[in-house]
Order: C-alpha cells, then sequence, then structure tokens
C-alpha cells in the first residue's frame, strides 16, 4: 500500500457533495469561503483498492442488477473476525441501502405504531428523525455526564420505562461525544434489555475509527446472551468514507428476528446496490485494514490539534473522544446565548457545525465539528474560533 496523503487539499465544491455543496442551501455559507465541518463523511479518497473495484466496474461498462454477493459476505465475515473479534454466520448478513434505511426497516420489523424506541441521548439525530417518520415514539433516555465523559445511567432509566417501550438503539461508539462503551457497560445494557423485554439495535457503524489504545467491543460478543433480541449494524461508508454507496449491514443470528426482517426487505424490495457492494467487498481487505490504521493516527493528530487550540479560549471544552472524528464542544462554560454561540461560528467564523440541540435532550450548550479533514483545514478552523471568540481570552 502506498502511504495515503490525508494532507492533500482535494477540492470538493461542485461535486454535488451534500457537505461541501449544501453549506449555501443549509447554512447560507458560500463554499469558496465557508468551512464544512457538518454532514459526518471525510474530505479524503478511500484505499487505492476501492477506487480500482469502482474503476474496473466502470471499465466493464455493464451495470445490470448485483448477484452472488459471497465474496461480499466472506469479506464481512473476514473483517469483523480479524478486526473486532466477532465470528459471524455469514448467511446472517442482509445489505441495505446504509444504516438509517437499516434502521427504518428495523423500525417496520420489529415495531408497531405508537410503540416507544429508546435513544441514549445526544445521539446521532437521524434516529429521531425516522423514528418519529415512522410513527413510533422517540423515548429519550440522557446520558449521564461524569468525569466529562458520558455513562449510560440504568437506574433513571428503569423508573422512566412505561412498558410500552419496545425496541432501543445504541450507538456504538457513540455518536456525538465518541464514547467506547465498556464490556461492563454492555453487559449493563443487556440485562436493562432483558429487564423490560426490548429488541436492542446497536449502529456500530463507527467501530473502526478508533483513538489510540481503544478496543471496539461489538454488542454481540459483548453479550451473547441476548442473541435472541439482538440486531447488529455495521458498514464499510463511514470507515473508508464511500458513505455515497449506500451500503449497510443488518446482521441478524437470531432465526425469528430474521425472518420477521426478511418479510420487511421484501415488503420494501430492498436489493443491493452493485457499486456499493464492490466497494465494500474490496475495502474489506488487508490494504483497507492498513489503510485505516493510518487514518485513525492521522484523525488523532487532529482532535490534539482540535482539542489543544480550541480550550485555549476559555470557557470551551472539548470532550475528550474514544472514537469517531466528531468533536463535541460544550460552549456552557462561556455563559453565552446558545443563539450568540451559534451565531459567532456561522457568522464570524464562517463554519458549519450540526447544532447540538438536533441530538436530543443533554445536546443544547453543545457543537459538533467534523474533524475529517486535512490538518490544515483543522488548523484554519482553530484560528477562526479563536478570533470569532476573541473577546473572553
Ligand atoms: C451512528 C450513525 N448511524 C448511521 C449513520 C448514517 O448511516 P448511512 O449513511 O449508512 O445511512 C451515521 C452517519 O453519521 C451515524 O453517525
Amino acid at each position: 500500500m502506498t502511504t495515503p496523503d490525508f494532507d492533500e487539499i482535494i477540492d470538493r465544491r461542485g461535486t454535488h457533495s451534500s457537505k461541501w455543496d449544501g453549506m449555501e442551501t443549509y447554512y447560507g455559507l458560500s463554499p469558496d469561503e465557508g468551512l464544512p465541518m457538518w454532514v459526518a463523511d471525510m474530505d479524503f479518497r478511500p484505499p487505492a483498492c476501492v477506487t480500482r473495484a469502482v474503476k474496473d466496474y466502470a471499465d466493464h461498462g455493464v451495470f445490470g442488477y448485483f448477484g452472488d454477493d459471497s465474496a461480499y459476505r466472506e469479506a464481512v465475515g473476514w473483517w469483523m473476525r480479524e478486526r473486532h473479534g466477532w465470528q459471524i454466520d455469514t448467511g446472517a448478513v442482509f445489505s441495505t441501502h446504509g444504516l438509517v434505511n437499516g434502521t427504518g426497516l428495523c423500525l417496520q420489523a420489529f415495531t408497531e405504531q405508537g410503540d416507544g424506541v429508546i435513544l441514549f441521548t445526544p445521539v446521532y439525530h437521524a434516529f429521531a428523525r425516522v423514528i418519529r417518520a415512522a410513527g413510533r415514539r422517540v423515548v429519550e433516555c440522557p446520558l449521564a455526564l461524569n468525569e466529562g465523559r458520558y455513562e449510560m445511567d440504568f437506574d433513571a432509566y428503569d423508573a422512566q420505562m412505561t412498558g410500552e417501550e419496545r425496541l432501543l438503539i445504541l450507538c456504538s461508539p457513540h455518536n456525538p461525544g465518541g464514547r467506547v462503551w465498556s464490556a461492563q457497560e454492555l453487559k449493563a445494557l443487556a440485562a436493562f434489555a432483558q429487564r423490560h423485554d426490548l429488541i436492542v439495535v446497536s449502529d456500530e457503524i463507527h467501530a473502526d475509527l478508533l483513538m489510540p489504545g481503544q478496543t471496539h467491543l461489538p454488542m454481540a460478543v459483548a453479550c451473547p446472551e441476548i442473541a435472541d433480541r439482538l440486531v447488529m449494524m455495521t458498514a464499510t461508508t463511514k470507515t473508508f468514507n464511500i458513505a455515497g454507496a449506500h451500503t449497510g449491514n443488518v446482521i441478524l443470528h437470531d432465526p425469528a428476528l430474521r425472518r420477521r426482517f426478511e418479510t420487511v426487505m421484501s415488503a420494501f424490495g430492498i436489493s443491493p446496490n452493485a457499486f456499493g457492494m464492490h466497494m465494500a467487498t474490496a475495502a474489506y481487505s488487508p490494504e483497507g485494514a492498513a489503510w485505516v490504521d493510518a487514518l485513525c493516527a492521522y484523525l488523532d493528530g487532529n482532535r490534539q490539534l482540535f482539542d489543544a487550540g480550541i480550550e485555549k479560549i476559555p470557557g470551551l471544552k472539548s470532550m475528550r473522544l474514544q472514537g469517531t472524528y466528531l468533536a463535541w464542544v460544550d460552549f456552557s462554560g462561556t455563559g453565552m446565548e446558545t443563539t450568540e454561540v451559534q451565531r459567532r461560528i456561522l457568522k464570524d467564523a464562517k463554519i458549519a457545525v450540526n447544532y447540538g440541540e438536533s441530538f436530543g435532550l443533554g445536546g443544547e450548550s453543545y457543537q459538533r465539528f467534523n474533524l475529517a479533514t486535512p490538518r490544515a483545514r483543522v488548523e484554519e478552523a482553530v484560528e477562526r474560533m479563536q478570533k470569532a471568540f476573541a473577546d473572553l481570552q
């Protein structure tokens, strides 16, 4: 593998990039002067093996329906075993059009209209959107802050349950806040799900994006005791920056859950996206693995630079990420109204971030910054932020 050059500035303007070309629409920021640190994709090319796979497919030049997914299933099995110590039954893998799609399909398969669906907030905003759009109820279980990191508080959640909750969605590692959950925490969550008879959907899309010294533990490995109520969701898209391929996995080892899910897949006519399958199969390889190792080291450098620069601004606190590339910054120490914080970030620093309140209860004083961009841009963002909040220094 040639060493990836994550410092290379790649111009994404005018490429139908949601993150770059959507800035004007959503933030009124021109892509010529704005810094997009919102949408969770990276400003890097994927490893060469992925690009080669797309080129080979394009060179062949016939783009019919995709069939024979055995190589894909093998690749998923290899990756989970090699990288996460998880032995999967490759027959249990359903390929969906990404994990938001996977979440929506799970809601159809495992819940009814009006059922409660638990989220540990603040959490990835699309969960609440799809739950509400499906006519289910969002049950917000706020995470507790303990020494600057998020933890689950099951005593509080036990007291909150009404018996009308059917399913919980775990984000592991957690977006935002970057928690990599421990075995003990996952066990406690499994026990909670058993106490309240809940299906557990574990969204592990960020599983490969780990800071040094961190190990991700798949829910299926940590808690085999809940295999009969566990839905695992994984993807190559966040790890390899191929989110446009809209390909994800819902992995179901329990035959009864599998049958229910299969029916819904069939009802919605879901079948694999050929480009996504070619890219994902190529990504889950030794070359892909070496690239991810280099990526994680680079992201850690960005994180350190960002945290150090941001915390020079009095009142700002950036959560110590264990995983993901999504910095979660608390502005409550500034004493400013959130509208003023957001105005400064947008109008003075000209940075597009995700506003904390969109992540649910507990997110109100935070803003999320995507650090998966060449380091020069992270430096630029820090400088702009220091200038925008210069009166505090
Ligand atoms: C936790 C989580 N799940 C799912 C997604 C999106 O998944 P997909 O693009 O496969 O729909 C994201 C994107 O940021 C995410 O953070």
